[in-house]
């Protein structure tokens, strides 16, 4: 199979676990990186072995890249993936897929015209917990599926981001930038959804930013920062969502889903982080079990529970390994898992539960997606490189 030629666009500070993760697979290899900021992408390609630093136009003029990705910030995320497909490349872009409807709609449109492909993250739904969970409700574990519920309470991100602003900023927010993981996942488990209302509401005006360069510094607050969902899927099962940078700590149960035997959770350990884990336990009780007394993060309160060990393959952080599936779906003339039609659908649903919350009516989504396949077990073992 032919290596994928990557010319990486944002150079910040998500690009370090991609550069990483693309390191460790022998179909990828990054050739290129630029950024607004022309020392910082020396310095990024000084420290990964990328052979060129660039501007942006010289990604896309460039002959021997086949994929863009893109690791801009949210505003800046469609003008990119649009000037990447006009140039010929596949693209991989982080989450939110765009910040207007319509700019998501214009890319897959251009891509269908171009036969290139558009992925998307989030692809922690290809890590072992995820993986997991769907086995297990695939085999039937919890029985038919009727509920799903997932909470995210935090603080925000000024307290460890250096450039916190964007995500106060249209396109940002936590619903834009924590949903994607728990819509995305959710969607893996489930299929896609059919309706979606939501109330959210904006706790403070400004933020102050508690981390370096800039502690000290007002920014000021833009979008709502506490988001409560109510999500109806197609399947019938239906569910409740809450995402909030306005919420100290929380001892909620992070992700679960109920069926007609049985009920399926993933306990999130890092409520800062939310659903970016690849890894870790899954906890299911069904009706031949006995009863349990939930203890979040007491693992000696696991013996009333069934806990599923995952063997996948991906049970480590392993963000960019979308990348490595959308290879692999050039190669065999199939859509990439993580998706720009899936991406498109969970910017819909955010949408749809942030424009419910300004005029109080349920909102039927326009658009549906395929539901990804489920990861062979040795997905991504086969050309790990040792490096
Ligand atoms: N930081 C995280 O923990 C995290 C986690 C998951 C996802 N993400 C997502 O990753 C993306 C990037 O986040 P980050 O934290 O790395 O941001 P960042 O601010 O640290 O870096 C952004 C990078 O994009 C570049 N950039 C911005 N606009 C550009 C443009 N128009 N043309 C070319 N380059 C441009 C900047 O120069 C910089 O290199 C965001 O979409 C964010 O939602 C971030």
């Amino acid at each position: 199979m032919k290596t994928l030629n990557i010319g990486l666009i944002g150079c910040g500070r998500i690009s370090d676990i991609y550069l990483q993760t693309c390191q460790r697979f022998a179909e990828l290899s990054v050739t290129a990186c630029a950024s607004l900021d022309a020392a910082e992408s020396r310095a990024k390609a000084r420290q990964y072995r990328i052979p060129k630093a660039c501007t942006p136009e010289g990604i896309f003029s460039d002959p021997d890249i086949d994929c863009v990705l893109n690791l801009t910030i949210p505003a800046a995320h469609a003008e990119i993936s649009l000037k990447a497909l006009h140039a010929g490349k596949h693209i991989y872009s982080e989450k939110p897929f765009v910040t207007q409807r319509e700019e998501g709609e214009r890319i897959l449109q251009l891509a269908r015209e171009k036969g290139l492909l558009v992925g998307n993250a989030p692809d922690t739904f290809f890590g072992a917990r995820w993986q997991t969970a769907r086995k297990l409700i695939d085999q039937g574990v919890i029985g038919k599926p009727t509920g799903v519920f997932a909470f995210v309470g935090t603080r925000g991100v000024e307290r460890h981001h250096p450039n916190p602003d964007f995500y106060y900023q249209d396109g940002g927010g936590p619903l834009l930038d924590l949903g994607p993981y728990y819509l995305t996942a959710m969607i893996f488990l489930l299929g896609p959804l059919r309706s979606v209302s939501g109330m959210a509401k904006r706790t403070f005006e400004q933020r102050l930013i508690e981390s370096q360069p800039r502690a000290g510094e007002t920014i000021p607050v833009d979008i709502d920062t506490h988001v409560q969902s109510m999500l109806a899927f197609q399947s019938g099962v239906i569910g409740s969502m809450t995402m909030s940078f306005d919420i100290w700590e929380s001892a909620t149960p992070r992700f679960e889903v109920y069926g007609e035997n049985g009920t399926l959770c993933i306990p999130d350990p890092d409520p800062v982080h939310g659903a970016n884990i690849f890894e870790g336990e899954v906890w299911y009780r069904t009706r031949e079990t006995s009863r349990w007394v939930y203890q979040p993060r007491q693992l000696s309160g696991l013996d009333h529970w069934q806990v599923a060990q995952n063997q996948h393959a991906i049970n480590q952080n392993s963000r960019g390994v979308g990348l490595l599936d959308l290879a692999y779906a050039i190669h065999e003339n199939r859509q990439p898992r993580a998706s720009g039609e899936l991406a498109l659908h969970v910017f819909d649903a955010m949408s749809g539960i942030l424009a419910s919350a300004q005029d109080g009516n349920s909102k039927t989504l326009r658009s549906t997606c395929p539901i990804p396949a489920p990861l062979a077990e040795d997905f991504g073992t086969m050309t790990e490189t040792t490096t």
